[in-house]
């Protein structure tokens, strides 16, 4: 029987932060001091996993997110993405980034919205018509293609933010807090699209947020950071059966166990940050 090349059996690692720093310069009247963001933050992420980037407000998520995003400089240590160093203001093609608030255009239909992308990049149109009416059905918004966003729910509109991202086919994903907004049940019903999403094409996928049922649901591993300056308190693997029902899993057992060891922790983080 043939054995498995340790090389082919080892994880492809997509993401490496190694001894992450961001210090912002805050003004103020008494002149300028250095707000420490992020401090020697580091961990690594592998092909296909989906990790949640769990703590309290404030204590560098985003900021850890948008450096990786190359939307920021870090001012220590490094980030990599497939082996590679990245590089300020230089997006990898194959990296997708869906915001919190909805970044929508509201001028553009559903449909056009959708299909951004893959006009940029000279896709053709009949190829572009296909691959959006494909991404609305995947998204439940069939019947929808025409509106523009000021007619739809919150909900809807995060679910064309999603399809916007996801139709360039990125092989990772960045979120950050994307349904921090909805309502508990619109949440639950978007844990539940993207979960469905996730399944078929398995990205790898840094998602940050302040909640962690959310993180529960979704996530195979929950990083959580520490009160500012954020950096990594505990590495928690979830390992509830795939796939997941984002509903029904928040009544078994093994959700409630762990979410009580992280939700301590994670209580103690928010108290230091309201103290701070
Ligand atoms: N552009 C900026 N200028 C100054 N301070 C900032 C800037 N962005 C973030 N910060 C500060 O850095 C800290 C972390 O912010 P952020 O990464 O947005 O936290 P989170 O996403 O975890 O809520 C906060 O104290 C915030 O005020
Ligand atoms: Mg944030």
């Amino acid at each position: 029987m043939a054995s498995i090349p340790p090389e082919a059996a080892a994880a492809r690692c997509r993401i490496e932060i190694d001894k992450l720093r961001k210090g912002f310069l805050a003004s103020g009247n008494e002149g300028d001091r250095e707000v420490v963001a992020v401090d020697d933050a580091s961990f690594r992420i592998n092909d296909g996993e989906f990790v949640a980037l769990l703590g309290p407000s404030g204590c560098g998520k985003s900021t850890i997110l948008n450096m990786v995003a190359t939307l920021i400089a870090p001012s220590g240590g490094a980030i990599k993405v497939d082996g590679a160093p990245v590089t300020f203001g230089k997006p990898e093609r194959h990296v997708g980034y869906v915001f919190q608030k909805d970044t929508l255009f509201p001028w553009r239909t559903v449909e056009d919205n959708i299909g951004y992308a893959l006009e940029l990049a000279g896709v053709p149109s009949g190829e572009r018509r296909g691959r959006v009416a494909e991404a609305i059905h995947q998204a439940g918004l069939d019947g929808f293609a025409r509106f523009y966003p000021a007619s739809l729910s919150g909900g809807m509109r995060q679910r064309v933010s999603l399809m916007r991202t996801l139709i360039a086919n990125p092989e990772i994903l960045l979120m950050d807090e994307p349904f921090g907004a909805l309502d508990t049940h619109t949440k639950l019903d978007m844990h539940s699209v993207l979960l469905d999403l996730w399944e078929r094409q398995r990205q790898t996928v840094l998602f940050v947020t302040h909640d962690l049922g959310e993180a529960l649901t979704l996530a195979d591993r929950i990083i959580l950071l520490s009160a500012r300056p954020g950096r990594v308190k505990q590495d928690f693997r979830v390992d509830f059966a795939r796939p997941r029902d984002a509903v029904a899993l928040r009544e078994t057992r093994q959700y409630a166990e762990l979410f009580s060891r992280i939700w301590h922790s994670l209580g103690e983080e928010f108290t230091k940050s309201r103290n701070a």
